[in-house]
């Protein structure tokens, strides 16, 4: 499971150009799917239909995006250097300093402009990536061109730390648990009594829109997505249960939804029958897929299930591998079983 988290996140994804994470996903999923497709946004969904037999399957879909942030360059200069603008949540705290990679293979180091206040901040504005160009003629990228920051995966012990664990982390656990309902019994595996369409969606950090069109294709019963969540388990955070270590987080309600409440007792009910950890979540910033799923078409009742992130959106997120383990246990509990909401 390592090993994949660590190709997932070390893959080339901001939004609209989810092209290398998806070539890799597919050939992760491709011997469990009975069917596969890609539509016109690129969200990759994947059905897994019910046991033999079943009567009334409903329709359940799990999104988990494959896009991250990164930067669009917007102009070069004489000098060649590059200014961008953002794609998704790009916070200035984490840029200066760092490096990126485009999409054309050419490296940048992120400098700022000349600071009145030592202390401060750089605006974005005052922020570009230097390529290693002499000039605007030479320069290796051009209008348009997008870049990924660039970090390796590691490991800290128990703690895994790579660029882009939002959400290459949830596009692990939807894999992993695809797979674990493929598994033969006798090998510890199990089946699903729903049909299953597993969305590895794009375009979520500028506004869940894969989510939102692929929601509407499938026309799911029940909606699921799988993202991460920042804790507040480091000195002076936010005050937020969520913490590093102690189990899945139970999706309560973030700016953007209200998690339905019947999704989340179904959740609950389930990891405690099973003894698996979790952590009720009320998250004061952002949202997911679940949102758009929720409000697609005459509306859906959807929850999600989130692991939990140090340092979101920086090149240095960081989870627990036991959050990973049994967000995996979690959800493959929810699924081989029948729901009774
Ligand atoms: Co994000
Ligand atoms: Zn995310």
């Amino acid at each position: 499971m390592k090993t994949l988290l660590k190709q997932l996140t070390e893959t080339f994804g901001p939004s609209g150009y989810e092209g290398d994470v998806r070539k890799l996903v597919r050939a992760e999923v491709e011997p469990f799917a009975d069917e596969l497709k890609v539509d016109a946004l690129g969200n990759l969904i994947v059905r897994k239909k019910p046991l033999k037999g079943t009567k009334d399957a409903k329709k359940i879909m799990i999104a988990a995006h494959m896009d991250e942030i990164g930067l669009m360059v917007s102009h070069v200069d004489e000098n060649g250097f590059v200014r961008f603008s953002a794609i998704g949540g790009v916070f200035r705290r984490y840029v200066p300093g760092g490096r990126v990679r485009f999409l054309n293979g050419t490296q940048g180091v992120i400098g700022y402009d000349r600071l009145d206040n030592i202390n401060e901040l750089p605006a974005l504005d005052k922020v570009y990536i230097d390529v290693g160009a002499a000039g605007k003629k030479d320069c290796p990228v051009k209008i348009g061109d997008v870049a990924a920051f660039d970090r390796p995966f590691t490991e800290m012990g128990n703690r895994l730390v790579a660029k882009s664990m939002d959400d290459r982390v949830g596009v692990l656990v939807a894999i992993e648990t695809l797979r674990s309902l493929t598994l033969p019994y006798a090998q510890g595996g199990a089946s699903t009594p729903h049909d299953l369409y597993f969305v590895f969606t794009t375009q979520e950090e500028v506004g869940v829109r894969g989510a939102a069109t692929s929601a509407y294709g499938v026309d799911p019963d029940l909606g699921i997505a799988l993202d991460v969540t920042p804790a507040g388990d480091t000195p002076k955070a936010l005050k937020m249960e969520m913490a590093l270590g102690k189990g899945p987080c139970i999706k309560i309600q973030d700016p953007g939804m209200i998690a339905d409440p019947r999704v989340v007792q179904w959740m609950i009910r389930t990891a405690e029958k099973n003894k698996i950890p979790y952590q009720r979540e009320v998250l004061l910033m952002g949202s997911t897929d679940a949102r758009a799923i929720q409000l697609a078409r005459a509306g859906v009742p959807a929850g999600c299930l989130s692991i939990p992130v140090r340092y979101v959106h920086s090149p240095s997120e960081m989870v627990d591998y036991s959050d990973v383990q049994n967000s995996v246990k979690l959800l493959t509990a929810l699924l081989r079983a029948p729901i009774g909401l």
